[in-house]
């Protein structure tokens, strides 16, 4: 925390002058003001100052002017400076809430001594809000980004960090580890949380609409653009534009938005005129940027210019001991919305969890919580069977299951191969016709229309 800075209010000039002199040799950054009210005008709340006040003073006295700053920052000490010795005046301006009471003529050790002690205590103040604040910050990030994981608490922390900047991030994840959630924190704690936060999914687009859907374009611009259409760079402005899905941007679109970012200007298709535009932004990806360069999914340049800070989020299973926690928390959300009391799992259901290897990760887990809870599988197998490798038998995976629903598979895959041509499936499979009526009948298949 830096030393507050101080402010002196003095209508007398040379008292200004000599006071202003004595702190600055002191090593303090001064401010004077010849009136309390322009003093008023720019002291707000939570500002690293101390005020020295002249009692007697037109319009606005020191009493007044104490009373004043009290309202808008109790802890702001004010040290009242006065020529008319008066001590019950001394003691209310004191019981008011006033840090000092000084008389002139003083020596300037008097002033100096009850300054660094003023300064100490508003340091104090300082540090203690800033603390509290990064803890209020801390336990709101915690209950959205659920996780005690050493590697959770050092991205929560990275993410406090980043959050108020304006650097480009980068969050890379696989599926279902909760980059969207990253990506919706990072926005919330910074100065465009107000602002939009404007989430693309670049691989929902397709490719021959990606210009047009990121930068925008003017009326006539291409057939069937009726009218001027604002793109998500331009709709972003003021706020964060999320890019989600990066590598399945079209590299040439990546090399315009690279463009973009440098010059914080866009031009619509259709149009020479370009238009500034101020979003920061986040992108994500589920492939490592290695991999996605290697694979010509992302441009190195645009890597280069975005990686100024790369958030990796571990996947589940490197992360094992936050499973219960979140376990816990989405059998609540779901018991909620369900609006049912689950049966907490046994031990032997806590352990098949932690058996599991989570591929779909904290999505996978939120979905087995919602199905845990409306399962009506006894408790102490509902898990293990939930988590069983996926044979697309609800009871879980016999081999006679298994290879009943290989079977099926087969055919059904057969039959839409061959659009429903009975003969070909037939041959294929090598099977008379009177078995495949009856396998498609128990199997509730029938023949896609060719
Ligand atoms: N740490 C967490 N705490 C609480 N909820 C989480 C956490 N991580 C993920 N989730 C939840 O899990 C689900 C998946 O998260 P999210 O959509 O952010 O994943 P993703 O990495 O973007 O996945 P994809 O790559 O498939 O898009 C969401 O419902 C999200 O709310
Ligand atoms: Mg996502």
């Amino acid at each position: 925390m830096s030393t507050p800075e101080i402010y002196i209010v003095d209508d007398d000039r040379s008292m200004r002058d000599s006071t202003r002199q004595w702190l600055e040799l002191a090593g303090y950054s001064v401010r004077d003001f010849d009136r309390a009210a322009k003093a008023l005008d720019i002291i707000g709340q939570d500002m690293n100052v101390i005020i020295i006040s002249d009692v007697k003073m037109p319009k606005i006295d020191g009493i007044a002017f104490q009373k004043a700053l009290a309202g808008i920052d109790p802890d702001i000490p004010v040290i009242l400076i006065t020529a008319h010795g008066d001590i019950s005046m001394a003691v209310e301006a004191i019981r008011n809430g006033a840090y000092d009471f000084l008389e002139k003529p003083f020596e300037p050790e008097r002033i100096l001594d009850s300054v660094q002690r003023a300064v100490e205590k508003r340091k104090l103040i300082m540090e203690n809000r800033e603390l509290r604040s990064q803890l209020t910050a801390a336990h709101g990030l915690d209950a959205r980004l659920v996780g005690a994981n050493p590697k959770m608490r050092a991205l929560k922390q990275q993410i406090m960090g980043l959050a108020p900047t304006e650097a480009s991030i980068m969050i890379v994840g696989e599926t279902g580890t909760g980059k969207e959630v990253v990506a919706r924190c990072l926005h919330d704690w910074s100065s465009r949380k107000e602002a939009l936060f404007l989430a693309v999914n670049c691989a929902a687009i397709p490719a021959t609409m990606a210009e047009s859907e990121l930068f925008g374009y003017e009326a006539g611009a291409f057939t069937g653009a009726g009218q001027r259409h604002r793109g998500k760079l331009e709709a972003a402005s003021g706020g964060t534009l999320f890019l989600d899905e990066l590598s399945s941007m079209p590299l040439e679109i990546q090399g315009k938005l690279l463009r973009a970012l440098e010059s914080r200007r866009i031009t619509r298709l259709g149009s020479n005129t370009p238009t500034p535009v101020d979003f920061r932004l986040i992108t994500a990806m589920n492939i490592t940027p290695d991999q996605a360069i290697d694979s010509e999914k992302l441009r190195k340049d645009l890597y280069y210019r975005l990686n100024t800070m790369e958030l990796t989020i571990p996947a589940l299973r490197e992360r094992k001991d936050d499973i219960s926690s979140l376990f816990s928390l989405f059998l609540e959300r779901a018991a909620e919305m369900y609006d049912c009391l689950p049966d907490m799992p046994g031990p032997a259901g806590y352990s098949a969890l932690m058996a599991h290897d989570w591929p779909g990760n904290v999505r996978e887990l939120k979905s087995i919580a919602e199905r845990y809870v409306l399962s009506n599988l006894a408790r102490e197998e509902r898990l293990s069977k939930l988590l069983a490798p996926d044979t697309g038998a609800e009871e879980g995976a016999s081999l006679a299951q298994q290879v009943r629903h290989f079977e099926r598979h087969l055919i059904k895959d057969s039959l839409k191969r061959h659009s429903g041509r009975i003969n070909r499936v037939m041959a294929e499979l090598g099977i008379p016709r009177r078995t495949l009526n009856e396998k498609m009948a128990r199997y509730k298949l029938s023949r896609p229309s060719a």
